[in-house]
């Protein structure tokens, strides 16, 4: 016999059936409540948030009248550097490159010596595209070679950014960047280069798994602007309410992709819940060197702002 459809629909439904239709929408209703209430709460949670500021760019004569040609002439001598805007919606443009220190930071003499001073000419290409980016406090995800010059890339904004917000550093109560690093070495190497151009006094820790917990612990009361961390010790003085990461405005995720392979994502979440939704500047500055991670890293850490 052929099917009809029309007949099935008039047939009675069994009564199960109707229960499961019920529950079903019992359980929808359930969850739009708890949507709702967890909107609530994250409002409460973050009521009492001193405000941020987040564009610091001030493009240079240079920089501005470099035409399309020029630009794109520039991106293919320097690594052929691509960029693209994974913000839903319509494209916002994409920054010209700042093609000298002078260009990027100059409103900032201070932090052009320091550079200066470590003897280099002229900004690595990732330095050049992701400045003015990253000091329009427009999130970035950035992927480059090993050797690439990446740790400047954001460092060098997130000292203009600790340095300009409307709350004096000494008020802000708790540090106001985050860099997270999937291994001891690498954090300890950031934290040399952070020393290495140290701006305006900045003072910055290390916070890893195998290191001395309790020094580290005195080293977090003592006025601290950066942090540069392992998730699994940050985390675990976080639940200890050991550290205050409420504070923090500017956050790195530094080579993003190796801490997901390494398994430290629910590490890295739990960070994140303490950390404001707001947070500032490229808020994140993410540098990886596998690509194919990129969109999965966008979509996990909700980039979007
Ligand atoms: N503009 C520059 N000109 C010359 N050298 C630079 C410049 N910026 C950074 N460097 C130097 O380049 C070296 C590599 O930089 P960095 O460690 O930031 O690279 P990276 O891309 O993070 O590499 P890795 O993937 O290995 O961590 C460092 O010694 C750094 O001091
Ligand atoms: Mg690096």
């Amino acid at each position: 016999m052929a099917w009809a459809p029309e007949q099935r629909k008039a047939e009675p439904q069994p009564r199960d059936h109707r229960a499961c239709r019920g529950a079903r929408g019992r359980w929808r209703r359930q969850q739009r409540k708890w949507g709702a209430e967890v909107v609530r709460w994250e409002k409460r949670k973050w009521a009492d948030l001193p405000p941020i500021t987040k564009n610091f760019y001030v493009e240079s004569k240079a920089t501005s009248s470099l035409s399309k040609v020029q630009v794109d002439l520039w991106r293919k001598e320097n690594f052929d550097v691509m960029c693209d805007d994974l913000k839903d919606g319509k494209k916002r443009p994409i920054p010209n490159p700042t093609c000298t220190f002078q260009d990027a930071f100059q409103p900032y003499p201070e932090l052009i010596r320091n550079i200066k001073k470590a003897g280099f000419q002229k900004p690595m290409p990732i330095q050049s595209q992701a400045w003015p980016i990253i000091l329009q406090g427009i999130d970035l995800i950035g992927v480059a070679q090993t050797g690439t010059g990446k740790t400047l890339a954001y460092l060098m904004p997130g000292f203009i950014h600790l340095n300009n917000q409307p709350i004096p550093r000494e008020e802000r109560n708790g540090p106001g960047m985050l860099v997270l690093t999937p291994t001891r070495e690498l954090a300890l190497q950031v934290e040399a280069e952070c020393s290495k151009y140290s701006y305006k006094g900045l003072k910055s820790i290390c916070i890893y798994g195998a290191g001395n917990r309790e020094q580290q612990i005195q080293d977090l009361t003592k006025g601290i602007d950066i942090i540069i961390a392992t998730p699994g010790r940050l985390n675990d003085l976080q639940m200890n309410n050991l550290v205050n990461l409420r504070s923090i405005t500017y956050l790195v995720l530094d080579e993003a992709d190796k801490m997901l392979d390494l398994g430290f994502e629910h590490q890295i979440m739990k960070i994140l819940l303490d950390v404001r939704p707001d947070r500032q500047t490229c808020n994140h500055c993410m540098v990886t060197e596998n690509s194919m991670i990129v969109s999965m890293l966008w979509r996990t850490l909700k980039l979007e702002k």
